[in-house]
């Protein structure tokens, strides 16, 4: 077990100013990409910010802005390191251009690696650290209409999954926190986003399918099994204090242990597969009404059962 020494620095990419009010960590560095946007996160730290809470500029998606923003720390100094930054993606393929397929691995993917690959080393010579990444559900079972959104997350797993056993031998320890749906900026964009856009090159069935379909059901999973942005904080806390003991993956949300279990019971890969399209195509508009049920029914209390880190 190793406990964070007092003088420990963490430095999370992209910081959620609701995230902030749960976190009682010694140093702290919170990073944006335009600090216009830092009063929320100002007001949410109240007396921390500018004595064990920081903020500084980053883009994970240039080496400079990287560079700039790890050699801005004393001695390069980092303890622990939380990869949140991260963007979405939803729709039909043929309706989404290679650039912005591109520009999802470039963010969640590529960002991360370009994160690592500055604090790793200090951290090997240290023998010293916790890197922590924000994947998804969707890094370890595909979504329906989520393809290049999943296959990024998918790809975080598999290069940690490697870069954990080497990390080990200089006791620095790897973990991934995968949430369901969380109530954050990322629902209202995809939401907003979808509505917005034409989907050119898709036929008429399969944009009626994404429209009428998965997105309502999708408003449904979110508004039931939704959990918020202060329970992934709780959970991530938690997984920075344990230290070297905390574990390789970090579902955040019990409700989707059985999603993924299922994927693991059947090495064909039938089960899961033949499950979600049911689900969608025939259970779709029945699951729309389970889950105004269930909404109706636990009055909100279940989506307060979600939370496994407490
Ligand atoms: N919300 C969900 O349902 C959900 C579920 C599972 C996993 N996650 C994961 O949770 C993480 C946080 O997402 P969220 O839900 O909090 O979404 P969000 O509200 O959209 O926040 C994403 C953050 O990433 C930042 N970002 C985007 N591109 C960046 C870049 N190139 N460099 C630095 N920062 C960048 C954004 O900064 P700007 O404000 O400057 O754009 C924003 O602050 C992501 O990795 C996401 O994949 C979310």
């Amino acid at each position: 077990y190793l406990p964070l020494p007092l003088s420990s620095l963490s430095l999370c990419t992209s910081f959620s100013p609701s995230i902030s009010l749960s976190f009682s960590l010694s140093l702290f560095i919170a990073t944006m990409r335009d600090l216009k946007r830092k009063d929320k996160l100002v007001e949410a730290a109240g007396d921390a910010y500018g004595k064990t809470l920081s903020l500084a500029v980053l883009d994970v998606c240039t080496d400079e802005s990287v560079k700039q923003c790890i050699n801005g720390i004393k001695d390069r100094h980092v303890d622990v390191l939380i990869n949140n930054a991260g963007i979405g993606l939803v729709g039909p393929v043929e309706s989404i251009s290679i650039a912005e397929m591109k520009s999802v691995f470039e963010t969640n993917f590529f960002g991360v690696i370009r994160m690592i690959k500055e604090v790793m080393p200090d951290m090997k010579k240290r023998k010293r650290g916790h890197i922590i990444v924000v994947s998804s559900v969707m890094g370890l079972q595909g979504v329906v209409f989520n393809d290049v959104y999943a296959a990024s997350k998918f790809a975080m797993e598999g290069f940690c999954e490697c870069l954990a056993v080497q990390l080990l031998k200089f006791n620095v320890t790897m973990s991934m926190i995968e949430p369901g749906p969380v109530h954050t900026e990322f629902e209202s964009k995809m939401i907003q986003d979808v509505r917005q856009k034409e989907f050119p090159g898709a036929d008429a069935d399969t944009v009626n399918y994404f429209k009428n379909v998965y997105l309502p059901s999708s408003v449904d999973i979110f508004e039931t099994l939704g959990q918020t942005p202060d329970d992934i904080a709780r959970c991530t806390k938690k997984v920075i204090e344990q230290g070297s003991s905390a574990r390789f993956r970090n579902l955040t949300n019990p409700l989707y242990t059985p999603i993924v279990a299922l994927k693991y019971a059947d090495e064909t890969g039938g089960l899961s597969v033949h499950a979600f399209y049911h689900m969608l195509f025939n259970l779709g508009p029945l699951m729309h009404v389970s889950m105004k049920a269930m909404q109706y029914l636990t009055c909100g209390c279940l989506r307060s059962r979600t939370i496994s880190p407490n």
